[in-house]
């Protein structure tokens, strides 16, 4: 059995990934300071796979704290999804955003190089591509200026990541490079667990369902799209999850063509804020209130991926389409008051 360690593992896309990999066998131990989860997701993960991952409340800006969970267990390969992740805060407090992305990746590989620990997986972000010259963005494409401080955490944190490949002869690293994850886990045990009003879509068209927000407001109506709404490509959470065990598999199983690989991850199909709200509508057989506002500041028109490489490559492929992922978003969301209350 392969003991793996899951770095933000109570968070949205850890957690999904977590009990993937409990149910693919893996033996699993997180690290989590809880700034952006909740403790009961530890208790749902075991209530959906029925085992009960080892967990630490570590802060991974503490070097000594996070090396003694190394000198404790030999790892056979890390996932790193352990961040801070708002554009909206990182620009107003980038001290913040540097501090928690960057240290916690530095003492993380100094760890794992200490320990002779051979395999990481990056958690990063279509962000590093900046507004891209062409779409579909493909990995050919380059790292355009950084939009937020957030972004540069991830192009930093790449660059970062690749340097410690090619310094450190046993280390091998995959970025997964992840477009819009949404929905939740098809139990409706887990989910996106906004703490405060979410800036993302997916979790204000939900919350404004279940009358915590009184209306959506949609950024922009004359964008040059079908509809005069923006378009993202938007990702099945467990289809992302699913990405990370099969690039751990090829990682274990010495599959790589180079030390430093990264990937796109979305489903290559464009969806515009509209789509997404009718979606919601219909699967669910609701009535959401919505209104036109301004456009957002800092956002782009259009953003969807080109995974040619990565469904080839990893020989991988997202499965779902946007009516389970508005339906998986909004079971979860009936659920979580009752989790919050405990
Ligand atoms: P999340 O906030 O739900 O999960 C991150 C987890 O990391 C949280 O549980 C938090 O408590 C923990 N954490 C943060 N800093 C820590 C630290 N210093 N020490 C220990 N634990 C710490 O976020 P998510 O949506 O699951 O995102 C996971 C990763 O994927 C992040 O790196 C994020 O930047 C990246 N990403 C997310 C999205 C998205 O839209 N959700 C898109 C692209 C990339
Ligand atoms: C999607 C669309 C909004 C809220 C962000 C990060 C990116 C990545 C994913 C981490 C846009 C519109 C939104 C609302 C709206 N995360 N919208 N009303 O901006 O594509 O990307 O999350 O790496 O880094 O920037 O996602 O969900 O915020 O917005 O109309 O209340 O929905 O304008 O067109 P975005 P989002």
């Amino acid at each position: 059995m392969k003991d793996i360690l899951v770095t933000g593992g109570l968070g949205y896309i850890g957690s999904h990934t977590v009990v993937q990999l409990i149910e693919k066998n893996y033996n699993v131990t997180i690290v989590d300071n809880l700034s952006n989860s909740k403790i009961f997701i530890l208790d749902n993960i075991e209530k959906i796979t029925g085992k009960r991952p080892h967990y630490f409340n570590i802060d991974l800006t503490d070097y000594n704290k996070i090396n003694s969970c190394f000198s404790k267990n030999k790892f056979d390969g890390v996932i790193h999804f352990a961040a801070l992740k708002s554009v909206s805060e990182s620009v107003n407090h980038p001290d913040k955003y540097y501090h928690n992305n960057l240290n916690s990746l530095l003492n993380l590989l100094r760890c794992m190089k200490e320990n002779d620990i051979k395999n990481i997986i990056f958690s990063s972000s279509c962000t590093v591509y900046g507004q891209p010259d062409k779409l579909p963005v493909s990995e050919k494409s380059p790292f355009k200026e950084a939009e937020s401080p957030y972004a540069r955490t991830k192009q930093m944190s790449e660059n970062i990541i690749e340097d410690f490949t090619n310094s450190i002869s046993y280390l091998s690293a995959i970025s997964l490079r992840y477009f819009n994850p949404v929905g939740a886990h098809h139990s409706g045990l887990i989910g996106e667990l906004p703490l405060g009003t979410p800036d993302n879509l997916v979790p204000y068209i939900t919350q404004t369902a279940a009358g915590i927000r009184q209306e959506l407001k949609i950024f922009g109506d004359d964008y040059n799209t079908h509809d005069g709404t923006a378009i993202r490509d938007y990702i099945h959470v467990e289809d992302l999850a699913e990405a990370h065990i099969t690039a751990l598999q090829r990682m274990i199983e010495n599959k790589m063509k180079s030390k430093y690989e990264y990937y796109n991850i979305g489903t290559g199909v464009g969806y515009s804020v509209l789509d997404v709200v009718k979606s919601f509508e219909n699967v669910n057989k609701l009535k959401l209130n919505y209104s036109f506002s301004e456009r957002r500041s800092g956002d782009i028109e259009k953003m969807f991926s080109d995974c040619t490489i990565s469904n080839k490559k990893l020989g991988w492929n997202s499965k779902n389409g946007l009516d389970e992922m508005m339906s998986s978003a909004w079971k979860w969301e009936k659920n979580i008051s009752k989790f919050l209350k405990g």
